[in-house]
């Protein structure tokens, strides 16, 4: 559904050095400096996916999305949508992506939700039963109809993102591009737009990229992620085996009855606070059972417990990276 081919994105800035004299050296002899926010970006992503497109902040996620939804051209690279390169054939691609940007609204402030939806209904050129199919459907999931009277100046902002998810379904897209829909919402709201995007995948086969900094977004709903970082793919695999290759380790916590924890020659003792020993072993060589049997012959043990490696400390580490 989607091809992203050695995509760059470049941007120049024009910088002056400060003051009158700054600005007559800059008339004379410009000064640009050029960032490389997206470098030689290159995946595929089938019909009918939900890939985290992730990274930390100035990562160029924002940058690609815009890319891959036809609002800015690439430097170099191409994208393709179905097939067809959206740059080259923008007005036919549009009709097949919706795009939502958590930061900033695409709806008209000045018309009340309802009007907005109507001047998208005009400009896709939808029937009127088609259209109101779709807002039936939306309406169950989102609640939006409560809201169509509403002009969109005074709207929360929980209410806005979901007139913009709204708009952006409302042609029936067969992509949608969701960059940070969730930032700023509160629980019932993430809730709803989590259980939006399941729904909306599962019954009509919407192919989603989701760029998020929240993790229970992707935990809830990527199978697959894409990481970057300074423009540059940096992961791009299955959420599981991007865990289980970053840290294919898990840690054993063991409480003993004194402060004498003992050593292990198949893991590692990698900290002790009083009773309270840490063990890191890898998941493939040994079983914690194992460790657990062995270290119950030397000291008394209390209890047991095992810490997975969460998806936030794999972010830590290929952010970090
Ligand atoms: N219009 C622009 N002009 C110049 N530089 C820009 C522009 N937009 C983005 N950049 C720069 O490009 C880089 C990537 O920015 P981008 O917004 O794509 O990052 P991001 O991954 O979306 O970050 P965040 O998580 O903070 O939203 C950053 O260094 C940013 O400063
Ligand atoms: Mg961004």
């Amino acid at each position: 559904m989607i091809d992203v081919e050695n995509l760059c994105k470049d941007y120049v800035l024009k910088s002056k050095e400060p003051g009158l004299k700054g600005a007559m050296k800059g008339l004379v002899k410009p000064n640009h400096k050029i960032i490389h926010a997206v470098k030689d970006l290159s995946f595929h992503i089938d019909t009918g996916e939900i890939v985290g497109f992730i990274g930390p902040n100035g990562a160029g996620k924002s940058t690609t999305i815009k890319m891959m939804s036809g609002i800015l051209t690439p430097t170099q690279g191409q994208v393709l949508i179905d097939g067809r390169n959206i740059s080259k054939h923008r007005k036919e691609v549009v009709k097949d992506i919706g795009v939502v940007f958590g930061q900033r609204s695409q709806l008209n402030w000045d018309l009340r939700l309802g009007e907005s939806f109507e001047l998208l209904k005009h400009i896709y050129q939808i029937n009127q039963k088609e259209y109101d199919k779709t807002l039936d459907e939306l309406d169950q999931i989102l609640g939006i109809k409560e809201l169509l009277d509403k002009p969109v100046r005074q709207m929360s902002l929980g209410q806005r993102v979901k007139g913009d998810l709204v708009a952006s379904m409302i042609h029936s897209p067969k992509v949608l591009f969701l960059d940070e829909p969730t930032i700023g919402l509160d629980v019932s709201a993430k809730y709803a737009l989590r259980k939006f995007i399941k729904e909306i995948n599962k019954v009509r086969h919407t192919t989603v990229i989701l760029t998020t900094h929240d993790l229970g977004d992707i935990q809830e709903l990527c199978e697959r992620l894409i990481v970057i970082n300074s423009g540059v793919l940096m992961e791009d695999g299955n959420l599981s085996e991007i865990v289980d290759r970053i840290a294919p380790y898990k840690t054993l916590v063991v409480e003993y009855y004194d402060e004498v924890a003992p050593e292990h020659t198949r893991c590692k003792l990698i900290a002790q606070d009083g009773n309270v020993a840490k063990y890191r072993f890898m998941k493939n060589d040994v079983t914690a059972a194992e460790i657990i049997a062995d270290l119950s012959k030397e000291k008394k043990i209390k209890d047991v417990s095992i810490e997975e490696t969460g998806i936030d400390d794999i972010i830590k580490i290929v952010y970090g990276a």
